[in-house]
């Protein structure tokens, strides 16, 4: 059945085209083959697209002799068994954004040549047993971005070949034993950015190839040592963004061939010299962004070559004396700086002497002992027992998966929130019923719950206590509520919680009391509230904080101080609110914000160092939708070293400024500006023609150059004074500036 909604205007063009391409014996072919409505055939090649047309199934006279074909973008909802048994020549399969729920058993069945098979962007749950069954040849799959919550050992048992298998951005919170059986030739298996507190001891056995793993961006608190060591040939272990604490020698991590370690952007307070005594060939360990005040020179990785620290609060008294020893002798590069005492703040680490590391007593300043004492930080709260225990049994109204410890109640027309899940829970869905209010204590017995779900339940007001027991909570899904204010003791009892969702609720402030209660939230969702303004003492609680999501609120003004509390902030979204102008002395005090949204704000115009006090670390601006009808000369000053991406589409400029400073810039959009090209754009028409960069600017006015591009609207600027002069200079400074991206591409491959 064709459901293609449009008659197919395209496939004759092609045919044409072809026509004129190929000789005249194989083109003739190709006009006489089938091929569906709505898809784009070249026989010749072996290629269907079917892409972005709203099919709801797969389309039929597609040719047998297909070997890729693209169906991305289509509205698929479920793979039905066979779906494909007529196209045995298929080499790639693309079925990305195609809003997939489902995949049945023996979907793919006959494919036995498929060597790519791209899942990606879906928003499938779960993969049943047979879901891959017939895949011999698949060499990589992509599962990225979808809404795993569960891994079903065995799920991946038919896909001997397969080199690469990603399943990034997707919510795991356990990996099972033998969940990758029969992954036999997999290299690269990527994890990252999922929920993953736990991994049991067996969970990557199976996977004798494996040369990378992905991790990071998950939630582990301990390094699950024994479970890594099980994949023996490991060279590169990547583990940054988990909220780790401590790794010493009994972790466990015995991996002979290792050669490079991330634990980046962690929560290391403290390392055991021989944590790595087991990875001999390790040469690249990254330690950033961690709270190690200092580190015991480390027994073990003989080959060690590179120690990154940066962003770690190191302190150069004479504790740090072997360390800065070993790194001498066992010829390490490091990059740390001291954060103390005052007088070495700042410091490179490797470029001091042992004998600059001095304590009181050694003839220093009194007080150093002190200062180090303040400067370390908090103790971490403390892990809960781990025993062994067996399950209870399931609440009536809903599910208990006891292997992947999640417990489901989505949906039921719950008034009150159920007793007696497992203990062991992990991951517990109460979406979608009608909770009104959660009384104190509403949880029960989930000491080693990990992520909460509570959208969409009409939730009006969490009374004190209501999260009373939860430790472990790492993720609180609050969003598509009712709420307007959290009481300074509604979210006391959960003191790792790192996520909190609010969105779409109905906040006139900021729930600020409330969050002296979470020490380790790093993330705040308060989206689409109500939110009219941000006050000093509105984040005071919320020290840790790194991103802050603020978009599609009233905000009209952010008063100087309100941000000073979020010292580590590195997002700050501030989209879609009613601000009219930067709020520049608020983000004095946000050393390392990095990414700043103000798009869709009434802003109107820049005036001179808006940024400035973010300049240093800032690398993506977004001022895009935001009625901008004036840049001054020095809006940008001080931005410049990282600043990686600018949006300034969809304003009302007419004329800018050159953008000088900027040179790292990957990113620049300036479309949809009414741009006059006159001399006043010249300046800007000479760097826009410097940059290797395409910008988007196009001239609206004059009426002779309307619909050109700046950068090559030569016409309109040829007559300008200093034209002439300057275009030798232009293009030295065009050979100069086209090197930058090279440059910042070869960085980025290393890191
Ligand atoms: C697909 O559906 C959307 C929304 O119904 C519509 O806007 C779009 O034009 C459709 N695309 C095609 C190719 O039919
Ligand atoms: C879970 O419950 C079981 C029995 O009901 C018990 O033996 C076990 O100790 C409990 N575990 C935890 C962590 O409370
Ligand atoms: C600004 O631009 C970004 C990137 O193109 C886009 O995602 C965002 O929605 C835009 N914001 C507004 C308010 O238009």
């Amino acid at each position: 059945m064709q459901r293609a909604p449009f008659p197919r205007p395209v496939s004759p063009t092609i045919s044409v085209l072809l026509f004129l391409l190929l000789p005249l014996g194989p083109a003739w072919r190709v006009v006489t083959q089938r091929c569906p409505q709505a898809c784009l055939c070249d026989n010749s090649r072996g290629r269907v697209a079917c892409q972005h047309h709203n099919l709801t199934e797969v389309p039929d006279a597609i040719p047998e002799l297909t070997q890729r074909l693209d169906l991305q973008g289509n509205m698929l909802k479920a793979i039905p068994p066979a779906a494909f048994q007529d196209l045995p020549h298929l080499t790639h399969l693309d079925l990305r954004h195609c809003g997939l729920e489902l995949v049945a058993e023996g979907a793919f069945r006959g494919l036995g040549r498929l060597l790519l098979l791209n899942l990606a962007s879906n928003r499938l749950r779960a993969l049943p047993q047979e879901a891959l069954g017939g895949l011999g040849s698949l060499r990589r799959l992509e599962l990225e971005g979808n809404l795993l919550e569960e891994l079903r050992p065995g799920a991946f048992e038919a896909l001997g070949a397969l080199v690469t298998l990603n399943l990034a951005h997707n919510a795991l919170v356990y990996l099972p034993a033998m969940v990758f059986q029969g992954l036999v030739r997999t290299r690269w298996l990527q994890l990252s950015h999922n929920a993953l507190s736990v991994l049991a001891p067996e969970a990557l056995a199976g996977l004798p190839a494996l040369r990378r793993l992905s991790l990071h961006h998950n939630e582990l608190q301990a390094l699950p040592g024994a479970a890594l060591s099980q994949a023996r040939g490991l060279a590169r272990l990547e583990l940054g963004h988990n909220p780790l604490t401590y790794v010493g020698e009994e972790d466990e991590l015995v991996l002979p061939t290792l050669r490079e370690l991330r634990l980046d952007h962690g929560a290391l307070q403290a390392l055991g010299p021989r944590a790595f005594a087991h990875c001999p060939r390790l040469h690249t360990l990254d330690l950033r962004a961690n709270q190690l005040d200092t580190l015991p020179p480390l027994q073990g990785p003989g080959r060690l070559g590179s120690l990154r620290l940066q962003g770690n609060p190191l302190w150069c008294g004479c504790q740090a004396r072997p360390l800065l020893q070993w790194l001498v002798r066992a010829r390490v590069r490091s990059d740390g700086t001291c954060q103390g005492p005052r007088r070495l703040r700042g410091e490179a680490l490797d470029t001091l002497r042992p004998s600059d590391l001095r304590c009181p007593g050694d003839g220093v300043e009194e007080g150093e002992e002190e200062e180090l004492a303040a400067a370390r930080p908090r103790a971490p709260p403390s892990t809960p027992q781990d025993e062994e225990g067996a399950a209870w049994p399931c609440p009536r109204a809903c599910l208990c998966a006891a292997a992947t410890r999640h417990s489901s109640c989505e949906r039921r027309g719950l008034q009150a929130v159920p007793r007696g899940f497992p203990n062991d829970t992990q991951l517990l869905d109460l979406r979608q019923n009608h909770f009104a209010s959660l009384p104190p204590a509403a949880f029960p017995g989930l000491g080693r719950l990990v992520s909460l779900h509570l959208q969409h339940c009409s939730i009006r007001e969490l009374e004190a206590g209501a999260l009373a027991g939860l430790g472990s909570l790492i993720y609180l899904y609050l969003s598509d509520n009712q709420l307007s204010s959290l009481s300074t003791a509604a979210l006391e009892g959960a003191p790792r919680l790192g996520y909190l969702y609010l969105e779409r609720n109905l906040f006139a402030r900021v729930p600020g009391a409330a969050l002296h209660a979470l020490p380790s939230l790093f993330s705040l969702h308060l989206q689409d509230n109500s939110v009219g303004r941000l006050a000093p003492g509105d984040l005071a609680g919320g020290r840790a904080l790194r991103w802050l999501y603020l978009s599609g609120n009233r905000i009209v003004h952010v008063s100087p101080g309100a941000l000073d509390p979020v010292l580590e902030l590195e997002k700050l979204h501030l989209d879609r609110n009613q601000l009219r102008e930067v709020p520049t002395r608020a983000l004095e005090g946000l050393p390392a914000l990095s990414e700043l949204r103000l798009a869709g704000n009434p802003l109107k115009a820049l005036r001179d160092g808006a940024f400035r006090p973010v300049g240093h670390s800032l690398q993506q601006l977004f001022l895009n939708s935001s009625d901008l009808e004036q840049i001054s000369a020095g809006a940008f000053s001080g931005l410049g070293p990282r600043l990686h991406s600018l949006h300034l589409q969809r304003n009302q400029l007419k004329t800018l400024p050159a953008l000088s400073g900027l040179g790292q810039l990957q990113l620049i959009d300036l479309g949809g500006n009414p741009f006059r090209c006159d001399c006043q754009l010249l300046p800007l028409h000479r760097w826009l023609t410097g940059l290797n960069l395409e910008a988007g600017a196009t001239c609206a006015t004059p009426p002779s150059a309307r619909g050109q591009k700046v950068k090559a609207a030569a016409a309109a600027f040829g007559a300008c004074p200093g034209w002439a002069t300057r275009k030798a200079k232009r293009t030295l400074a065009h050979r100069w500036d086209a090197r930058i991206p090279v440059k910042v591409g070869k960085e980025r491959g290393r890191l």
